[in-house]
């Protein structure tokens, strides 16, 4: 059957995971009451239902089920239908003991947690296409089901498997892809330390091994897992897909997701979905969380997406679990919504009393309704009815940087040059420069067209493909302006050193290739002279060999005292910069303003704590603005602001810690601000 298109409901959406199994019967209808008030439209459901809906094997119960979809249709919510394969019950583990997990220490995972279940075993896989059928046959016209909400969190809490069904999948995985063990043994480097292969039964999976795994092979066995774990999605997908035709779709986790490659899984759901947590430690968790969005924005190709989880106030997974303050969540989902989400849902409805999560907040809080988290979740839902105007339009960016999930797990592989220099930091070092500097972002990977990106900026390519040096140096021939950090275009996709230097396959984008790396010992820091600045660096210096670059900048200090450290290049018609260092998102600056310059940026200045962002209507744009500070500020703006009705001529008074959603006249048709 052919997918409905998304999206399925009329303005934007508002709710969240709802499970109310784990309440009494008559919860459900203040529950459903409550939502009404909140301006709830749609709630994820069943997601962990499975033991509940087949409390046997081939006994189903669709009773309650029936009844709570009937409930939510005549209270005017939608329901987004999970399949339960994150969940198997007690009965599906006692039955086939073989789909538990393995881990990497040969220890089989046990039963009591969730997301236990073996995605290779073929067990497992019978039974969820199994439970996806039934769930499609019974509810694919059910008026309340408007999406599809395939499993949970792909690759979390686990991903990899080492037992043996696993083992047996990986055997054919490599076999499908090298053909020969001739092809794998070159791919693999196998000549080293002896590890040549004659026969495929020989090959084992990356588990426990005296010192440390082929990084070649772990990269495949990464792969492996992500294909596995999408095997299963597509399983399910299409299970579903042969009776139904709502649109179908799995909640990804942008940033935070390790095991899974984006770029594919967005090519198999009909719409995006994300899921986003602030991370406690970070005083500026909400630059990780604009990051997030656009990333997942980024990944649908700039389609409006779905954040299908974050959380009114504190998680309770990390180690200090900090409550979001007064107006905090507002912030956070404004800005989500400011970089294109059109759904804004939570984890979850009402707070659970039993189990691993009742500590976490919720809609519905243990406080009950009396409370600043209720008052404030009904304040949402107001602003998200009074926003509906803004669904559909999109964020457009002039800028992109780079984003590969390859190169990010053969970056993070053991045995590295230096173990500060890692893939997550930089990229978040770049991108909250980007940020403080105003400047929207798209995230592309480094083989997609960048022809209509004035900047292109590549904060960590470890792993940088020969056809993607070519097509990063074939944008900046044609006037591109290229940014890249250090350790960039190191290995290719076996994660083997690139013929002709560290780099070489960015040689003539930037003018150089790196003889070696130096890097610090821990703690150390060094200078960059930089035109009258000095710039504090740490962790990397290294000696460059130059092929045509100019010197921007020189390390003053450490090992790399007196050699190049910043570079600029100007190849055909556009620019290649270098950073051969790591330099904070402050140090940044310096050289972020020169590569504007060359790239035709205009940053446009705000005060400093507030984001703002555009999306564009067909007829008309809106500006979106959260101010992070405590202060009071004015932005120069006309439009109308949505969230108060008044008419804004010139000057937007907003409130510290304070979120304004502004209508102006369309920048395509000349208007704007
Ligand atoms: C998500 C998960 C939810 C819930 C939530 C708590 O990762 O999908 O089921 O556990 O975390 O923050």
């Amino acid at each position: 059957m052919t997918a409905a298109a998304w999206p399925a409901l009329e303005g934007l959406v508002y709710g969240g995971d709802y499970n109310p199994e784990q309440w009494p019967r008559e919860v459900w209808d203040e529950d459903v009451a409550l939502m009404r008030e909140a301006g709830v439209n749609l709630v994820s459901v069943g997601i962990f239902s499975w033991a509940m809906l087949e409390p046997k094997e081939g006994l189903y119960d669709f009773a309650w089920m029936d009844d709570l979809l009937d409930l939510l249709h005549a209270n005017g919510i939608a329901a987004d239908l999970g399949t339960p394969s994150v969940s198997p019950p007690a009965w599906f583990f006692a039955a086939y003991p073989d789909a538990r997990v393995t881990d990497k220490d040969g220890r089989v995972m046990g039963f009591g947690s969730r997301g236990m279940a073996s995605h290779a075993s073929a067990p497992y896989r019978e039974a969820i296409a199994r439970m996806a059928t039934e769930l499609a046959k019974r509810y694919a016209s059910h008026p309340a089901v408007v999406l599809w909400h395939v499993h949970n969190e792909y690759g979390v809490p686990v991903a990899e498997d080492f037992g043996p069904a696993a083992v047996a999948s990986w055997r054919r995985w490599l076999q499908e892809r090298y053909e020969t063990l001739e092809a794998l043994n070159a791919a693999w480097g196998t000549a080293f330390w002896g590890q040549r292969y004659d026969d495929w039964e020989h090959v084992v999976a990356p588990a426990a091994t005296p010192t440390i795994v082929n990084p070649a092979m772990k990269l495949d066995w990464a792969r492996f897992t992500d294909d596995q774990l999408r095997e299963c999605f597509r399983i399910e997908r299409d299970a579903i897909r042969a009776h139904a035709t709502q649109p179908i779709t799995t909640n990804f986790m942008a940033h935070q997701s390790w095991n899974t490659d984006l770029w594919k899984w967005a090519q198999e759901v009909d719409v995006v979905a994300d899921d986003h947590y602030l991370w406690s430690p970070d005083e500026d968790a909400h630059v990780g969380l604009a990051l997030s969005a656009d990333l997942t924005r980024s990944v649908g190709g700039g389609a409006p997406w779905m954040l299908m989880e974050h959380s009114t106030s504190a998680v309770n997974w990390q180690g200090h679990n900090t409550a979001k303050r007064p107006g905090e969540m507002r912030r956070n989902a404004i800005t989500h919504l400011g970089r294109g989400a059109d759904a804004i849902m939570f984890f979850q409805w009402r707070a659970s009393r039993s189990g691993a999560e009742k500590f976490h907040s919720a809609m519905v809080p243990h406080a009950g309704t009396q409370s600043r988290v209720f008052r404030e979740v009904v304040q949402l839902g107001a602003h998200l009815k009074d926003l509906a105007e803004v669904q559909g339009s999109r964020v457009e960016a002039e800028v992109a940087v780079l984003y590969d999930w390859e190169s990010l797990w053969a970056h993070d592989l053991e045995w590295r040059p230096s173990d500060d220099m890692q893939f997550r930091e930089r990229m978040r070092a770049f991108y909250e420069r980007l940020w403080r500097d105003n400047v929207t972002v798209d995230f592309a990977h480094p083989e997609h067209d960048l022809s209509r990106y004035k900047l292109v900026v590549a904060p960590s390519s470890y792993l940088l493909t020969a056809s993607a040096g070519e097509n990063l140096t074939r944008y900046v021939e044609r006037g591109g302006t290229l940014l890249v950090g250090a350790f960039s275009g190191i290995v290719d996709e076996n994660d083997a050193v690139h013929a002709g230097g560290f780099g070489a396959p960015l040689k003539d984008a930037l003018g150089l290739t790196v003889e070696e790396f130096l890097p610090l010992r821990e703690g150390r820091a060094m200078e960059i002279a930089y035109g009258d600045a000095a710039l504090s660096a740490d962790v990397w210096a290294e000696d460059i060999g130059l092929t045509g670059a100019e010197v921007r900048g020189t390390f003053v200090g450490g090992p790399g005292d007196g050699l190049p450290a910043i570079t600029r290049h100007q190849r055909g018609e556009g620019t290649g910069w270098y950073v051969g260092t790591r330099l904070s998102a402050d140090a940044l600056a310096a050289v972020t303003a020169d590569v504007y310059a060359d790239a035709g940026i205009t940053p446009p200045s705000f005060p400093a704590g507030v984001e703002v962002i555009s999306r564009r209507g067909d007829a008309q744009d809106f500006v979106i603005a959260v101010n992070h500070g405590d202060d009071d500020v004015e932005l120069e703006i006309t439009g109308a602001d949505l969230l108060t009705g008044a008419e804004i001529e010139g000057t937007l008074e907003l409130a510290g810690g304070g979120v304004a959603v502004v209508r102006t006249a369309s920048a395509r048709q000349g208007g704007g601000q």
